[in-house]
């Protein structure tokens, strides 16, 4: 089967370009509470930047409610971001006209950690891939078909698959039909939230490894959302840690995950014992609560739980800085450049 034999009116990126760039991105939700009082604004991503090139995964990691899912559904177009720039495959998202975006939205697809609740269960295999290229492209019934089977076999399903329903299907068959309809309409990017994390150990690594291939073959972007650092570690060749809607610590998995710079990344290594040893991390415990989104600590948003926190830190907010090949928003990180002495950490003390 050749690389690309699918239509598409937006070209994926080529190695090297950036499919995504982003600048500063927030994004505010007011709440409201109650007739009289004004809504409280929620913060929920507060001015991110990054890049996904083509061929290239970005994760996004950090606790529940740090901004993953709503960086991803603004991203995929879903939502608009409240303020900053988003530029897909060269095109100003934010600032265009409703044609351009219907456009632009092709080449960016989702795929969610429930693929049962996102395959319509009264429909055949066969109908849920072809409903992208019925609505988006000129393509007869009978190509629709051979393009949906194409597919079914390029993520590892059989032609005779397509007429089943979704209940037929395991937990990983039906994600692989989720990526399958998502790259329907060859996209250039493909947000996953949590693609993996309904299915068991052992499927997840099949997912993984389809979805690997199908980045080769494709040059497809990932923005791949995931709590979970092990898998993280395989996929993803950059990081981007998220605290309170805000970045932490972000660059090259390896170097990263190898000497994290940020209290924060450090704590979650931590918290993978597998990962900590390899890290050799301070082992920073996470104590204390997450603190409300609708009332962040000044100063640096991890300051409340930050066992190395100063004075300083809880009055400024640090910018994200570059340091030793990776951005990272700590006033205190160049402590961290040299590695902890063996057997050290337990205590949470530089
Ligand atoms: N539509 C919305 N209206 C108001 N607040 C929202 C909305 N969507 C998300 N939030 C809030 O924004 C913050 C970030 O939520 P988000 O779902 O992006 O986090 P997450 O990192 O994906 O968490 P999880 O790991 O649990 O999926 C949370 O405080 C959440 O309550
Ligand atoms: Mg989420």
């Amino acid at each position: 089967m050749s690389a690309r034999p699918l239509p598409t009116d937006v070209l994926p990126g080529r190695a090297g370009t950036p499919v995504v760039v982003a600048r500063d991105v927030k994004r505010i939700y007011e709440i409201r509470r109650g007739a009289f009082r004004p809504p409280a604004r929620l913060q929920a991503v507060g001015g991110v930047s990054f890049d996904v090139e083509a061929g290239r995964t970005l994760a996004v990691v950090g606790e529940s409610g740090c901004g993953k899912s709503t960086l991803a559904r603004v991203v995929s177009l879903l939502e608009a971001p409240s303020a900053g720039t988003l530029v897909l495959n060269g095109v100003d998202a934010v600032h265009v006209s409703p044609k351009a975006k219907r456009l632009l939205r092709r080449s960016v697809q989702m795929v969610f950690q429930n693929p049962y609740g996102s395959l319509n269960p009264r429909k055949k295999i066969g109908a849920i891939l072809e409903a992208p290229l019925e609505i988006n492209t000129e393509l007869a019934p009978p190509a629709r078909e051979e393009r949906a089977k194409a597919m079914l076999a390029r993520v590892g399903l059989r032609p005779e698959h397509y007429v089943r329903y979704p209940h037929m299907f395991s937990g990983g068959q039906r994600q692989r039909i989720a990526i399958a309809r998502a790259l329907m309409l060859n996209p250039a990017l493909v947000v996953a939230d949590e693609p993996v994390s309904a299915l068991d150990v052992s499927v997840q690594a099949q997912v993984l490894n389809l979805m690997a291939d199908l980045q080769d073959e494709l040059g497809l972007a990932y923005l791949f959302i995931s709590h979970d650092l092990g898998v993280v570690r395989h996929i993803a060749h950059d990081v981007l840690v998220m605290y309170l809607g805000l970045a932490m610590e972000q660059g090259p998995t390896a170097r990263i995950f190898a000497r994290p710079l940020h209290p924060y990344t450090q704590a979650l290594l931590a918290s993978v014992p597998a990962m900590a040893g390899a890290a050799r991390v301070r082992r920073v415990p996470l104590a204390g609560e997450l603190p409300s989104p609708l009332n962040p600590p000044h100063g640096c948003v991890f300051s409340t739980r930050c066992p190395y926190a100063i004075e300083r830190c809880r009055e400024e907010r640090p910018e994200s800085r570059p340091l030793d090949g990776r951005a990272v928003a700590c006033h205190l990180a160049e402590r961290f450049l040299e590695p902890p002495p063996a057997g050290a950490g337990g205590t949470g003390q530089p």
